[in-house]
């Protein structure tokens, strides 16, 4: 049985990763503004893979005889200044979410959650690809930002991101 502290705070990260998944998708918004498909395809599929974060979550209570109850998810920002202060938000973002993480895995050792323990684990390795995606972008960006015909070559080459539905993905 999942202790109630633990049910709550993971109900709380499955409201972040939709979150996660909402704001990426406002950014796919604002790059197809832009006339970035490349771009807006690659937070599409970020976008996805955040909800699979959020079902992950969500069949793990589950599994333990948890409720997930689902919460309201707040408005993303909609307006960004350039494309890098787009990726420089994800970046942002992913580090904001990779603390939230190692909450809940203090809190799991906090009250001797082993389960709990061993399933967060997955989450904290995901966030070091995650924050390291998120920092080549950053990277890149700043390389392109004066340069049209790079920024254009760079959209061309984040539209060949590709989503794989995990293995693990039970809906
Ligand atoms: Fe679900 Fe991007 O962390």
């Amino acid at each position: 049985m999942l202790d109630p502290k633990m049910e709550a705070a993971i109900n709380g990260q499955i409201n972040a990763e939709i979150y996660s998944s909402y704001l990426y998708m406002s950014m796919a918004t604002w790059f197809d503004s832009q006339s970035l498909p490349g771009m807006a395809h690659w937070m599409r599929v970020q976008a996805q893979e955040e909800w699979t974060h959020a079902i992950k979550f969500y069949t793990y209570v589950n599994e333990r005889g948890g409720r997930v109850i689902l919460s309201a998810i707040d408005g993303p920002a909609t307006e960004w200044d350039s494309p890098l202060a787009v990726f420089q938000a994800v970046a942002e973002h992913e580090a904001k979410v990779t603390g939230l993480i190692h909450g809940l895995m203090d809190l799991a050792l906090e009250i001797r959650d082993h389960a709990s323990s061993s399933f967060l684990q997955w989450f904290v390795n995901e966030q070091v690809e995650e924050e390291a995606s998120a920092a080549e972008a950053v990277g890149q960006m700043k390389l392109a930002k004066d340069n049209p015909s790079a920024l254009l070559m760079l959209d061309k080459d984040l539209a060949t991101r590709v989503f794989t539905m995990p293995v693990w993905l039970v809906i």
